[in-house]
C-alpha cells in the first residue's frame, strides 16, 4: 500500500467517502419516517426492530472480521447493546428479539479498507441523532429512557467522538485502490441498509 504522501492531488479518504455517499445519504434520509405525520408508536417500534436487525449482524461481522485497522475503540462505539436496551424498554423480551428477522445481505468486509468504509457510515449516522431525538420526544414522548437511546447514542459526546473518528480515518494510509474499496463498502452499507429497511416496510 502506498501512503497518501505518495498520492499527491488525490482526494483524502474522507473527501472520497463524502463524495461517494452524499447522494445515497440524501435519498435514504428522504425515505426515513422520523418526520412523517404518519409515524406512530407502532411504526417507531418496527423501525427500531429493523435497525437492530441490521446493526446486530453488521457489527458482529465487523468485529469478527479482525480487519478493522488498529486504533478503533470498538468497545466504546458498539451500538447494538443500546438498540437492545431500547427494544427491552419498548416491552420486547430476549426471546421476542431473537425471533425478529436479521439482515443477511451485508456489505463485504474482505479488506481493512472495506471495514473503514462501513465504519464511516455507522459513525456518521450518529450525527443526525440530536435532531431525531428531539423530534421523537416532541411527537411520541420517546426519550433515552423509554426506547430512544439509540437515536442519540453518543449524546453530548457526539461531536468529539466524530472528530476522534475523523482523526483515526485521517491516520490511515491507503492507496487509490484501497480508497476505492472503502468508498465501495460505504456505498454498499448505505444500499444494504436501505434495501433491508425497505424489506421490513418501515420506510416512506
Ligand atoms: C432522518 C434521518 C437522518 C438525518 C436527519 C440525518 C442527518 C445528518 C446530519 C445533520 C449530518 C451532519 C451533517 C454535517 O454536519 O455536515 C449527517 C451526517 C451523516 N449521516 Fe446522516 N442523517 C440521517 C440518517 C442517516 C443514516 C440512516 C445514515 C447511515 C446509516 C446516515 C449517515 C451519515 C453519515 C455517514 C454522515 C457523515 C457525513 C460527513 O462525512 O460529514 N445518516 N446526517
Amino acid at each position: 500500500m502506498l501512503s497518501q504522501a505518495h498520492d499527491v492531488g488525490a482526494p483524502s479518504l474522507l473527501d472520497a467517502l463524502r463524495t461517494g455517499t452524499a447522494l445515497l445519504h440524501v435519498a435514504l434520509e428522504k425515505r426515513m419516517p422520523f418526520f412523517s405525520e404518519r409515524l406512530d408508536a407502532d411504526w417507531y417500534q418496527r423501525l427500531l426492530q429493523a435497525y437492530h436487525g441490521f446493526y446486530a449482524p453488521m457489527e458482529a461481522a465487523l468485529y469478527a472480521s479482525a480487519r478493522i485497522p488498529n486504533g478503533f475503540d470498538a468497545a466504546s462505539r458498539v451500538k447494538t447493546p443500546t438498540l437492545l436496551s431500547d427494544l427491552h424498554a419498548l416491552g420486547l423480551n430476549d426471546a421476542a428479539i431473537h425471533a425478529l428477522p436479521y439482515c443477511t445481505a451485508l456489505p463485504r468486509l474482505d479488506t481493512p479498507a472495506a471495514c473503514l468504509g462501513t465504519l464511516y457510515v455507522l459513525e456518521g449516522a450518529t450525527l443526525g441523532g440530536q435532531v431525531l431525538r428531539r423530534e421523537m420526544a416532541r411527537r411520541l414522548g420517546i426519550d433515552a429512557d423509554n426506547g430512544g437511546a439509540f437515536l442519540d447514542v453518543y449524546g453530548a459526546e457526539t461531536g468529539r467522538r466524530w472528530k476522534d473518528f475523523l482523526d483515526y480515518l485521517g491516520n490511515q494510509a491507503l492507496d487509490a485502490k484501497a480508497r476505492q474499496r472503502a468508498v465501495d463498502a460505504a456505498r454498499s452499507t448505505f444500499s444494504c441498509f436501505e434495501r433491508w429497511l425497505d424489506s421490513q416496510e418501515v420506510l416512506l
